[in-house]
């Protein structure tokens, strides 16, 4: 059996809804606190018992590579003071992973991102990882918690979450039969559906586990929904030929892609995790 050993993170976005902030810097090195999201997003697949780390990039974006990485002038200036402690965790971090990047020209939506990222994956199941979607946890962080479905069903799987009916417009929302607990068998599965036409409420939000056969099926994939290749869409090819499961994840999300979101999450961390440590 093939173990997800790999993390794709699309991030060539540009950030718009955080303009002028995101002008010049990269929206996944937008922080909570003192962390950038994109960490966060790595720190949830090592604790998935993933450490290959691949990230599309775009122009704008080399502040993400510098951040996995070592700053000799400034560890050499803080060396031997108090200030050395706050770089402890990154340093794990990168000490045990690896980072490969690739850069996606054209922006042609997120389908085309994973597409883009193929390079970097190869021929093995892989976890996306949307890093403006934070999410918190009791326990095992959401992609764990995906990795361990895909161990024991091994296809692709996408975690849902209910949202408002009149939110379905935001996101891919699927329907499908429940066949164990928060699971479901999709049959359906459209790219932001208008309220009235929407299977279901049950919304895709950022995390995937997918197989390596949906390279060759977004290969495949007519641009959707905003003229741009959906992976919604091409999963949805995949759900017709094998299977692809649902997953209503144990955990809360926050929407770091919108202001109000990423406000919320900004609250709740320093009071959560900041404060505590
Ligand atoms: C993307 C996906 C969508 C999914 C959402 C989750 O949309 O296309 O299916 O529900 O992420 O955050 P975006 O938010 O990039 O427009």
């Amino acid at each position: 059996m093939s173990k997800v050993k790999k993390c794709l993170f699309p991030a060539a976005g540009y950030g718009t809804r955080f303009l002028p902030v995101t002008k010049s810097m990269p929206k996944e090195m937008l922080p909570l606190v003192n962390k950038p999201l994109i960490q966060y997003g790595v720190e949830e697949a090592m604790q998935a018992g993933i450490s290959g780390m691949a990230i599309v990039t775009g122009r704008g974006k080399r502040a993400l590579e510098d951040h996995f990485d070592i700053s000799y002038e400034l560890e050499h200036q803080i060396a031997g003071t108090s200030k050395e402690g706050a770089l402890t965790d990154i340093r794990k971090i990168i000490e045990a992973c690896t980072f490969s990047y690739t850069r996606q020209i054209e922006m042609k939506g997120l389908g085309h991102a994973i597409l883009t990222g193929e390079t970097l994956i190869g021929l093995e199941p892989f976890a996306v990882v949307l890093a403006d979607d934070y999410c918190v946890t009791e326990a095992d962080g959401v992609l764990a918690q995906m990795v361990a479905l895909y161990e024991k069903h091994q296809c692709s799987i996408v975690a849902i979450e209910e949202v408002p009916r009149d939110e379905t417009y935001k996101y891919g929302v699927i329907a499908g039969e429940e066949i164990e607990p928060g699971v479901y068998r999709v049959s359906e599965m459209v790219e932001k559906p208008a309220p009235e036409v929407a299977p279901s409420n049950l919304a895709i939000i950022g995390r995937y586990v997918l197989t390596p056969d949906i390279f060759d099926i977004l290969r495949e994939t007519p641009p959707g929904r905003n003229n741009e290749v959906q992976i919604t869409d091409a999963l949805m090819t995949q759900a017709q030929k094998g299977g692809v499961l649902a997953y209503k994840f144990k955990g809360r999300r926050f929407d770091c892609g919108s202001i109000e979101g990423f406000m919320d999450a900004s609250n709740y961390n320093y009071t959560n995790v900041y404060k505590k440590a």
